[in-house]
């Protein structure tokens, strides 16, 4: 027998219908596991596997229904005074980010305008140095790498001239997952912010705490010009909804402020507050981060394959194939690893998933490299 229903119950349930897709992607739900087949494992963009929390799932569901009405100022306000809160700072010291891309942007976009230069490490994230090459036309300078891949600190402060505006310092670093000693980045900091623009990007700050690695937050002050810059990508699972944030001065922030877009969408910010308050799933996430880290430094160890140690939710690895042949040799084993990070072509950037999932890496290298 044909069953009818109602305009009110179809409304309803296709509502609900839509409520669900639209939650299966933020979960990971049928919608997710369709897009990216259940026997390619993603190991290449650092995402945390486990994310978003159910606190923050709960939230943002509520905050649908307040998705037809302009109150993401309201929640940007709140979550500038979370984020303040956390960091013993004022809201005006808060700058909101979409993602903390969007701070990298803006921070890149100021240096262009100001006609400066920008120095990075030739080995980083390179959102930085392509906004400011690509769209700004600033000329930036990349320097060297020591002998251990590390940062060079005494290089970085060498190669700064009077055209310097800005100097790009990832800590952890991404893709060697190198945390700096904090003594010597803090007298880095301190030294070179009262000249130029000194840019800390903390995105896996989270993963780092109680490693040897400190935050330069507290930096933060009139005179030191200087940028730290979280996100709520990582250990909060909360990437694709795209928030983050910047510590500064106010009068940086106030700049900063003045070129970002103004607005996140409500439903991702929501969901950033009630992930921030949520710890223990920031401990779960930190813990199983740290379970994945030691199942595959074991294997590496076992293996006699070089790797360095990671302050971060991914592994900088030496295969000595060709990246780009060992992305295709990996695929073949279910696993999607890192991208090319030039120079180091030979270097394989390893993005944690669930522990129990590492294995299929371990098989995986094991037959791609003959160990
Ligand atoms: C070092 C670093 N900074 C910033 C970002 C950008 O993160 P998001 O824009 O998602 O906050 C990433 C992303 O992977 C990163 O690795």
């Amino acid at each position: 027998m044909k069953k009818s229903i109602s305009r009110q119950q179809f409304l309803r349930q296709s509502s609900t219908l839509f409520g669900g897709a639209m939650l299966g992607s933020f979960v990971g739900l049928e919608g997710i596991a369709n897009a990216f087949p259940k026997p390619l494992i993603r190991m290449m963009y650092n995402e945390n596997p486990y994310g978003p929390s159910r606190i923050a799932q709960r939230a943002m569901q509520k905050a649908f229904k307040e998705s037809n009405l302009y109150t993401m100022r309201i929640a940007q306000i709140e979550f500038a005074e979370l984020i303040a809160a956390l960091n013993a700072t004022t809201p005006d010291h808060v700058s909101i980010g979409f993602g903390s891309r969007e701070i990298l942007n803006k921070a890149a976009l100021m240096n262009g305008i100001d006609n400066g230069e920008l120095i990075s490490p030739q080995l980083t994230f390179e959102a930085i140095n392509r906004y400011a090459q690509n769209t700004m036309k600033s000329k930036v300078v990349r320097v060297p790498m020591d002998d251990n891949i590390g940062i060079d600190l005494d290089a970085l402060a060498s190669a700064i001239t009077s055209k310097t505006n800005m100097i790009y310092v990832c800590n952890p670093n991404n893709p060697t997952g190198l945390a700096l000693n904090s003594n010597q980045l803090e007298a880095f900091c301190k030294e070179v912010s009262k000249k130029v623009l000194v840019f800390v990007d903390e995105a896996y700050h989270e993963y780092a705490v109680g490693k040897d690695y400190k935050t330069m937050a507290h930096l933060v002050s009139p005179e030191n010009k200087i940028i730290i810059s979280r996100t709520a990508s990582k250990v909060h699972g909360l990437a694709g909804l795209r928030v983050g944030y910047a510590i500064a001065n106010k009068a940086i922030v106030k700049r900063l402020n003045s070129y970002m877009n103004g607005s996140l969408n409500v439903v991702g910010v929501r969901g950033a507050i009630a992930s921030y308050g949520d710890k223990s799933f920031q401990s779960f996430s930190i813990q199983k981060n740290n379970e994945a880290l030691q199942i595959v430094s074991n294997h590496l160890d076992s293996k006699g394959v070089q790797y360095l140690p990671s302050h971060a939710n991914f592994i900088f690895l030496k295969t000595g194939m060709n990246i780009k042949e060992f992305q295709k040799k990996m695929e073949k084993h279910g696993v999607k690893v890192g991208r090319p990070f030039p120079p180091y072509i030979n270097w394989c950037r390893l993005s944690m998933a669930k522990p129990e999932e590492m294995k299929y890496f371990n098989k995986g290298i094991d037959k791609v490299l003959n160990l």
